[in-house]
């Protein structure tokens, strides 16, 4: 529980600040902001890159296809979304699921920037190369470097496959396997799970 005082109230404000959002095109298309679920206070902070239909439906990340084997994904290591924050890049669905572009992330980091801020992670995992790229470094290789490790002044950092990706290709989840055994690893070394 965190008892920092006004800590919902600067929850909400933060939500409503985002709510009318223009600063990118983005904003025009969407039904629904997706702005965050789940616990700010769980100390681990999973992010995404953008909302897809049901999320734009929905107003929520990770409600459709991906998002439910999201959710598998967590049960794998004892969570669920009482035990984290779930994020996206971008908080409006880019039409046609295409990848967020350049500028529409920018226009969209204060946000994530923002919930940061609030939430306080001590592990923040990037789920797929867009977030990967955004968050860890610019020229993060996926494939490559999923799994491993990075200290980031108070943040561990780590990126998995995206969940789409792990729906596409099949292939690729043992290896996200090792790869949530290591999420688990630190969260129990951070003191964050039993
Ligand atoms: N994919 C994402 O990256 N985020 C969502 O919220 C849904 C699908």
């Amino acid at each position: 529980m965190d008892f920092r005082w006004g800590f919902m109230d600067k929850w909400e404000r933060l939500r409503q600040s985002c709510e009318g959002c223009q600063r990118c095109a983005l904003g025009q298309g969407r039904r629904n902001l997706v702005f965050g679920d789940g616990n700010p206070n769980a100390g681990l902070m999973l992010v995404g890159e953008g909302p897809g239909e049901q999320e734009d439906r929905m107003g929520v990340p990770f409600v459709g296809p991906a998002g439910k084997l999201l959710d598998q994904m967590l049960e794998i290591i004892d969570l669920d979304r009482s035990r984290c924050y779930i994020a996206n890049i971008v908080k409006c669905r880019p039409p046609g699921n295409r990848d967020p572009r350049e500028e529409e992330q920018e226009a969209c980091m204060d946000y994530l920037r923002a919930q940061v801020r609030l939430a306080r992670p001590r592990v923040i995992v990037c789920l797929g190369r867009i977030a990967a790229q955004r968050l860890i470094r610019r020229d993060y290789r996926i494939t490559r470097e999923h799994g491993q490790w990075v200290k980031n002044g108070p943040f561990w950092m780590t990126a998995i496959y995206h969940p789409s990706a792990l729906l596409r290709d099949v292939s690729k989840r043992p290896e996200t396997f090792d790869d949530l055994m290591g999420i688990q690893a630190r969260l129990r070394e951070l003191n964050l799970q039993p």
